[in-house]
Parts: structure tokens; C-alpha cells; sequence
């Protein structure tokens, strides 16, 4: 009997069902051919749904979607909504609740895809951000007082526990090590600074490389200084791990570097629990509708999806798909410039798996 994996479909808002209806079009395309089947069952998370009934996310959402195997979501973010109230909602109450505490962001920029990063290639820009999901200042510990005077004040505090940040750091350590490439680990942080909690981290990654990882070489960047290497020498990096804001941060940096919002994919991964695919770009509201945006990013998210599952050649098989009409195919990344639609997209890299 083939193998069934249960997947929970959240489109979300603006482009997102569009680029999610690809993704799942190619994923399905991998199942068919390497043999294992995906049932995917849908939810109307989002601002169109909170703005019918009120409800930003029901309180039974996270124990209903524990019982899949993943989730696979487009965007959050809608035109009508102050910003905050679906992210702060939805997307950072599932990584929360459901513990995702790893945000996995690969840097990889494909052949045929323009970099802004000059004399750079694919062979220069390709590797993986490890950033912590549920901590530090996204924890929302802080507040206000004195609201509207000059005597105002704000606090906003960045908590990290031990462990916190040692469960991070040895998902990053695995991951270098099965990734096998440089073998090398750069912990990013700002230990000149913020003097408490990148002391905490860079005593804890020391620690556990030493004892556990001798094998990976450990290297140290401040923040600042990483997001400089990031555009000079980015073939420098082989796995880059840091802390929640710092990782959001870079990340964007990065998936500029690769091509832009709408290659970038990542995963809110709970090695221990239900993981959430997610492209890095937003809801693109403009292009709402339209089939023009690109839907390689969700395509990817896919591809991460099926390796997260255990269906490693499929993954590859989609990834490779992916390769195959970034350099022969598209003429430009950016929505309405692929020279082909959404669903075209789609199809194509469906056709190559
Ligand atoms: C991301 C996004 C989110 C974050 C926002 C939408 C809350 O920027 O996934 O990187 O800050 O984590
Ligand atoms: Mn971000």
C-alpha cells in the first residue's frame, strides 16, 4: 500500500491561493509519479474570513491542524486589515502554538535567475538560514505607559532561555552536518552589544559544537557584519544560525540576493511535531487575481515540504523541475515579467517532474 500524508491547506490571503493552487499542483505531480498519495484538506484562514465573521482564528485551529501531517500555506496579509492583527494572529500564534521553532530559510539562487549581487552566480549563493521562531523579542513581553505624553515609554524585551536557544542551535548543528557541504557553522548574533543574550547563545553554541559536533567548524558574525558577507561574499556561508529578529532580518537580505519574493521559500519547522510551509513573500495584493504572480517560491515550499515528510527524491525531482525552467525557460522573476502566468508556471515544472 502506498503511503498517504495528510496535508492542511491554508491559501490564505491575495495571491496566495493562486500560488498555492501551483504548489500543489507540482507536489501532486511528485506524489503520482514516486508513489505516495496526499490528501489535502482546506482552511479559510485569513483576512477576508476575519473580516466576514470577526473571528481572526478559532480557538480549536491549532489542535485541529496538529493531526496533519503538514501544513502548506500561501499568504497572510490583507489590504483591509491593520497590519498586526493577521500576523500577530494567525501566523505567529500557529508557529507559537504549534512550537515551530525553526524557521528554515535556503539562500539558493537558481540558474537563470538574476541576482542584484554583482559577479555573483548560482555557484556563489547557495545556503540556509537557521533562524529561531518562537523566541526572542517576538515573544511580546513589554509595553507602554504614560501613553501620548513626552513621559512615554516602551519596552520591548528580547527572552531567550537556555533551552530555547540549545534546541535551535542543535537543529542547526543536524542540519550542517546532513547537509554536508562546508560543514561549517556561523552563528549570527551581537555579542558586543547585547552582552546577555548573545552571551547566552555563543556560550550554548560553543558548548554543544564542542561536546556533540566537533566534526563542524564554528564560526562567529555579528549581525551586522554578516549582512555585509551576506552581499560580498556570500559563498562564504554554508549554514548561518541567529536569533528570531535578527534571522527575519537577514533573511529578507537573502532572498533578495536569490532572485526575490517570489522564489523565496521557507519552513516553521517543529522537528518533534506539525511543520508549516510558507513562502517568504507576502500576499502581494495588487497582483491579487491577475495570474501574473510567480509561483516558485510555494513551488519550493513544496519541494521542502516532501523532504521534511521523508520523500527526499521527490523532492529533489521538484527542485530540479524548478532548476530546468529557471534556466531555460523564464525571462525575469518578478510578477507579471515571467514571460509566462502563474499557471503556466505550474505547469511546466509539473510537466518536469
Ligand atoms: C516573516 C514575516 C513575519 C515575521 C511577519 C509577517 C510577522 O516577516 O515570516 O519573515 O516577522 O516573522
Ligand atoms: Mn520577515
Amino acid at each position: 500500500m502506498s503511503k498517504t500524508y495528510n496535508i492542511a491547506l491554508l491559501p490564505g490571503d491575495g495571491t496566495g491561493p493562486e500560488v498555492v493552487r501551483e504548489g500543489k499542483k507540482v507536489i501532486s505531480a511528485a506524489a503520482d509519479k514516486y508513489g505516495f498519495k496526499l490528501n489535502f484538506e482546506e482552511f479559510d484562514f485569513g483576512g477576508d474570513r476575519y473580516l466576514r465573521t470577526g473571528e481572526i482564528l478559532p480557538d480549536s485551529a491549532s489542535e485541529q491542524l496538529k493531526k496533519f501531517d503538514s501544513i502548506f500555506l500561501g499568504a497572510i496579509g490583507h489590504p483591509d486589515v491593520k497590519p498586526g492583527i493577521l500576523e500577530k494572529g494567525i501566523l505567529l500564534r500557529l508557529r507559537f502554538e504549534l512550537d515551530q521553532y525553526i524557521n528554515l530559510r535556503p539562500i539558493k539562487l537558481y540558474p537563470g535567475v538574476g541576482t542584484p549581487l554583482k559577479d555573483k552566480g548560482p555557484e556563489h549563493i547557495d545556503y540556509v538560514v537557521v533562524r529561531e521562531n518562537t523566541g526572542g523579542i517576538y515573544t511580546g513581553i513589554g509595553g507602554i505607559s504614560q501613553k501620548g505624553t513626552p513621559h512615554e515609554v516602551a519596552i520591548q524585551s528580547m527572552v531567550y532561555n537556555r533551552m530555547q536557544v540549545e534546541r535551535c542551535l542543535r537543529y542547526a548543528f543536524e542540519y550542517t552536518k546532513k547537509r554536508n557541504k562546508k560543514n561549517t557553522l556561523a552563528l549570527c548574533g551581537k555579542t558586543n552589544v547585547l552582552t546577555y543574550v548573545y552571551d547566552l547563545w555563543e556560550r550554548a553554541f560553543h558548548e554543544v559544537g564542542k561536546a556533540d559536533y566537533p566534526e563542524i567548524k564554528r564560526e562567529y558574525y555579528h549581525v551586522d557584519a554578516t549582512v555585509m558577507w551576506m552581499v560580498k561574499n556570500p559563498e562564504w556561508f554554508d549554514v548561518i544560525v541567529t536569533g528570531n529578529m535578527f534571522g527575519d532580518i537577514i533573511t529578507d537580505l537573502g532572498a533578495i540576493t536569490q532572485g526575490g519574493m517570489g522564489i523565496a521559500a521557507g519552513g516553521n519547522i517543529n522537528p518533534e511535531g506539525v511543520s508549516m510551509f510558507e513562502p517568504i513573500g507576502g500576499s502581494a495584493p495588487k497582483y491579487t487575481g491577475k495570474n501574473v504572480i510567480n509561483p516558485l517560491a510555494s513551488i519550493a515550499c513544496g519541494a521542502m515540504m516532501l523532504d521534511h515528510l521523508g520523500e527526499g527524491k521527490a523532492a529533489i525531482a521538484v527542485e530540479n523541475a524548478i532548476m530546468d525552467i529557471t534556466a531555460h525557460k523564464l525571462k525575469d522573476m518578478g510578477a507579471g515579467r515571467m514571460g509566462f502566468s502563474t499557471t503556466e508556471v505550474g505547469d511546466l515544472v509539473a510537466e518536469r517532474v
